[in-house]
C-alpha cells in the first residue's frame, strides 16, 4: 500500500499559476503512472474547468457532492469523487458557495482541521499516489485548512516585484501555519509566465537563489498562450497539446516533483 502524498498549490497572490501548475502537475504525475487525486478548494471552479467543460463544472457546482457541501456538513470526502476523462485522475469539484465557507468554518470544533479529517479515509485507504489541492489566493481560515491538511506546498510565484511582495507575506503565513503543522514543508517555489527576454526573470531567479532556506525548482514555466487555448478547451495544456512548450515544461516539472519527494 501506498503513502499517499498531500501537496498543495498556495499563494495569496492572485493569477501566480497556482491553479495551472496544479493541474499540469497533477495530470503529468498521471501521466508518470501515478493515482492522482484533485482537490478544487476555490470558488473560483478554475480547477474543475481544466478538467471539465462549463455546464458540467456549473452542475457539479450546484449538486450536493462538492467539496463546500462536505464540509459544511463535515462529511468523508471520500464520496465525493468525481472521475475525470482522463486516466489515474480523479477530482473532488468545489462550488461557488465556498464564497461563504469562512462563516461554515467559524463555528466548528477544531476548525483548522476539517479538511484534513475529510482527507483522512482517502489518504489512510492508500488508493491514491498524489492528492493536490489548489487554494484560493486568500490567507484566511480556509488557507489555513488546506496548507494543515498537507504534507508539503508548493508556491507558484510571478517574475514581477509584487509577486516577490507577496511572496514574503506567504513565508510568514506558513510559518504560523506551522505552528499548528509542524510537519508541513515547503516543497518548492517555481517561477511561472516567465519571458525570458526580460531581465527581471533573472533578477528574480537570483533573489530567490539568495534566500538559501527557500528551495526553487530548477523547472520554470514560460509564457505560453497555449495555456489558455487548452483552458479555453477545458483541457489541461499536457493533455491539449504535449508538443507545446509548457506541457514540455510541466511534465518536466511533475519528473521534478517526483524526484524531489519519493
Ligand atoms: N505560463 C503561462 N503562460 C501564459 N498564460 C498563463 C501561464 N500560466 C498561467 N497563465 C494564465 O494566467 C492566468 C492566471 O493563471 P492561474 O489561474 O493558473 O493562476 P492562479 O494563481 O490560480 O489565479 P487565482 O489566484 O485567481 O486562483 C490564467 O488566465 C492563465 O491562463
Ligand atoms: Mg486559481
Amino acid at each position: 500500500m501506498t503513502k499517499t502524498k498531500v501537496i498543495c498549490f498556495a499563494n495569496n497572490k492572485g493569477g501566480s499559476g497556482k491553479t495551472t501548475t496544479c493541474s499540469n502537475i497533477g495530470y503529468g504525475l498521471a501521466q508518470l503512472g501515478h493515482k492522482v487525486l484533485l482537490v478544487d478548494g476555490d470558488m473560483q471552479l478554475n480547477l474543475s474547468l481544466s478538467l471539465f467543460p462549463e455546464d458540467a463544472v456549473l452542475a457539479m457546482a450546484q449538486d450536493e457532492k462538492n467539496l463546500y457541501m462536505a464540509m459544511k456538513k463535515q462529511e468523508d470526502l471520500k464520496d465525493y469523487i468525481v472521475h475525470t476523462p482522463y486516466e489515474n485522475l480523479d477530482l473532488i469539484p468545489s462550488s461557488t458557495l465556498m464564497s461563504g465557507i469562512e462563516y461554515e468554518l467559524f463555528t466548528k470544533w477544531q476548525r483548522e482541521f476539517i479538511l484534513k479529517k475529510a482527507l483522512r479515509s482517502i489518504r489512510e485507504s492508500g488508493e491514491y499516489d498524489y492528492i493536490l489541492i489548489d487554494a484560493p489566493p486568500t490567507l484566511g481560515g480556509w488557507a489555513i485548512n488546506i496548507l494543515c491538511a498537507s504534507d508539503r506546498l508548493i508556491i507558484p510565484v510571478e517574475a514581477s516585484p509584487w509577486g516577490l511582495f507577496g511572496l514574503a507575506n506567504m513565508f510568514e503565513f506558513l510559518d504560523e501555519v506551522r505552528e499548528m503543522a509542524p510537519e508541513l514543508s515547503l516543497l518548492g517555489v517555481v517561477i511561472t509566465k516567465v519571458d525570458t527576454r526580460k531581465n527581471y526573470f533573472k533578477q528574480t531567479l537570483e533573489t530567490l537563489r539568495q534566500m538559501q532556506e527557500v528551495p526553487v525548482f530548477d523547472t520554470y514555466i514560460r509564457v505560453d498562450s497555449t495555456i489558455e487555448w487548452a483552458q479555453d478547451d477545458s483541457k489541461p495544456v499536457i493533455a491539449y497539446k504535449k508538443s507545446s512548450r509548457s506541457a514540455k515544461e510541466y511534465m518536466k516539472m511533475a519528473e521534478e516533483v517526483e524526484k524531489l519527494w519519493q
